[in-house]
């Protein structure tokens, strides 16, 4: 059986990425599901719907809206910078705006980050332009304190990480069962 594709990125571009770091976990918690999109994030240009009138628009664009609208579900991990998200991953939501590719997708949002709030300013601030999109939001995730309870690496020091990011992911199946009507966990997907 096929995996169900999801479109998953994240909004840091760091090598040492914790939100890349919590990403990952999402991904190795779910061998059911396949992430894609993750390795056209670099590749987007800064937004300008000018490109779309053009014969210019870049193929990391089409590749990746052509990704997002195969994409069954959403896995976004984005850092909070000066108590707003990425801009890394605006920018790419951006790109997707008017092609319904997020019309009905279960989205998982995480932040990780070394301070006491886990980025979820960042997170929030996320959600009119996602619901704008058509995103169906479930619970996000958010990790303070982050350096110490996870390592660039995939270390997980922090079982509490672990645990929620495993609940999190229940979720987004159980979502995506309701979406689609297919119980993925019962036909051991
Ligand atoms: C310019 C700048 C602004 C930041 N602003 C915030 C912030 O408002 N809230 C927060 O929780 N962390 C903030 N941070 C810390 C980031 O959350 C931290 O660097 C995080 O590790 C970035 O994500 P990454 O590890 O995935 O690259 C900021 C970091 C930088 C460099």
């Amino acid at each position: 059986m096929s995996r169900m594709p999801v479109l998953a990125f994240c909004g840091s571009l760091r090598s040492d990425s914790l939100n890349r770091a919590l990403l990952d976990l999402a991904e190795r918690l779910a061998p059911d599901l396949q992430f894609v999109g993750a390795d056209l994030i670099p590749d987007l240009p800064l937004f300008n719907p000018g490109l779309d009138l053009t014969d210019e628009l870049p193929a990391s664009v089409r590749h990746f809206r052509g990704l997002a609208r195969a994409a069954k579900a959403v896995v976004i991990a984005s850092p909070e910078y000066v108590h707003a998200p990425s801009g890394i991953t605006k920018n790419a939501l951006d790109w997707l705006d008017g092609y319904g590719a997020l019309d009905g997708k279960p989205t998982l949002l995480l932040s990780a980050s070394p301070g006491s709030t886990g980025g979820i300013q960042g997170l929030v601030a996320l959600f009119p332009t996602l619901q704008a999109l058509g995103a169906v939001l479930i619970d996000p995730v958010s990790v303070s304190r982050a350096g110490s309870r996870l390592d660039s690496h995939g270390n997980v020091m922090d079982p509490a990480v672990y645990q929620r990011v495993e609940l999190a992911m229940d979720d987004l199946r159980e979502a995506m069962d309701f979406a689609y009507g297919h119980p993925l966990a019962a036909r051991g997907m």
